[in-house]
């Protein structure tokens, strides 16, 4: 039986890279005819970035780590390509799938597309329109290059129509993070981190920043230190640091600033479940990640993306995203301090994206 069955490499890299894969991984492992093995590039390797969310997802070990940690990206990203080309010389999947931006999806795209390996790009299309952005190369270069194109929202397919790609690589499938909150909302809503924290429920704000054009200069961080001094004032706020975030805090000597204020509370990065916890139960999220977007759109949380656009619009135009300047961040706070919760009424984003993939893998095209 075993014989028969198709083995589907699974890229997992990066912290916004673990809930996409792991619904797939389990709606998978139920079907007869697939074997889904578990790749971890090692890109983040700290237990609170990777290990832990393995544990919170149900991810069994990965079956292969290459262990690349961290780098440049032509580093990160060589090495990733070295280390799976010869995992996939000594032993070929009948598919690779890779998900999101980050370095290990192109690296992992590149080595297997060479060797002539079928790639599917889950939460493919996505668009910020600024090549300074490093996931937006990840992005362009994976989706040119990839057989299948799994999309989450309209928008994102005309991204890629516009780009010349054949509309028969494109699927629609929705929104695969969406699968992860549903699967997990149970222990999610058990979880008592917002009370271990001894915050509020739906009074706080949660903030996340990491991205390099907020954290990686001085004059850009000590706004955004300020800021949150400010909001503070108004709300507690609960602020999980990134490595490079906190790396950078203490480089540039504003770590004491930020905690010069009684009512920011700075935290160890946080594992899926107590995350999203303390999302279910804030009052409103500042936030420069991709993923966060999407999350506080599915649950109506009024969230303030610090950052100049974003690949996924859709979350402005139908959600509860703004996206605004360090500058303005404070103003923008009070603005959505006002707004109440909303639900969300975007097309399949309904925690079944895992299912109608693997309904599509089942098909005889690519069986
Ligand atoms: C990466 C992704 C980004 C994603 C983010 C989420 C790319 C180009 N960037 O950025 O798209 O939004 O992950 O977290 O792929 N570090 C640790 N422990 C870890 C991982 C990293 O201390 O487990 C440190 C590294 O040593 C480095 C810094 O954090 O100093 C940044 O790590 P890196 O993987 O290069 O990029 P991210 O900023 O995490």
């Amino acid at each position: 039986m075993k014989k028969n069955k198709k083995t589907i490499h699974l890229i997992a890299a990066a912290r916004p890279n673990f809930m996409k894969i792991a619904p797939l991984y389990h709606a998978l492992r139920k079907k007869d005819w697939a074997e889904p093995e578990i790749i971890h590039t090692g890109q983040h390797y700290d237990l609170n970035m990777s290990d832990d969310f393995f544990n919170d997802l149900n991810l069994p070990e990965p079956h292969i780590h290459l262990g690349i940690g961290s780098g440049t990206h032509a580093e990160q990203t060589g090495r990733v390509m070295i280390a799976y080309e010869k995992i996939l010389l000594n032993k070929r999947p009948n598919l690779t799938i890779v998900v999101g931006d980050v370095n290990s999806t192109l690296a992992a795209t590149l080595a297997a597309t060479k060797l002539g390996v079928k790639v599917a790009h889950l939460e493919a299309g996505l668009r910020a329109y600024d090549r300074s952005m490093p996931e937006e190369i990840n992005r362009v270069v994976t989706d040119s290059l990839a057989d299948i194109l799994w999309t989450p929202s309209p928008d994102a397919d005309e991204n890629l129509k516009k780009e010349g790609i054949s509309p028969d690589k494109i699927q629609r499938v929705g929104n695969i993070m969406i699968d992860s909150i549903e699967m997990l909302r149970p222990r999610i809503e058990k979880e008592p981190e917002w009370q271990k924290l001894k915050m509020k429920r739906n009074s706080y704000g949660l903030v996340t920043l990491h991205r390099p054009s907020n954290v990686d200069t001085v004059d850009k961080l000590k706004i955004l230190c300020k800021a949150l001094l400010q909001i503070a004032e108004k709300a507690p706020v609960v602020f999980p640091a990134h490595p490079r975030t906190m790396k950078n805090l203490k480089k540039f000597k504003l770590l004491n600033l930020i905690k010069s204020s009684p009512d920011i509370l700075m935290i160890s990065p946080l594992s899926y479940i107590p995350f999203m916890n303390l999302v279910f139960n804030c009052r409103f999220v500042i936030t420069d990640s991709g993923g966060i977007q999407e999350e506080t759109t599915y649950l109506g949380i009024p969230c303030l993306t610090v950052r100049p656009h974003t690949e996924r619009p859709i979350t402005i135009t139908q959600g509860t995203n703004t996206l605004t300047k360090p500058e303005d961040l404070n103003k923008q706070v009070e603005a959505i301090l006002t707004k109440k919760r909303e639900k969300c009424k975007i097309k399949l984003w309904d925690g079944k994206t895992a299912k109608r993939i693997v309904g599509t893998l089942s098909s005889p095209l690519y069986k």
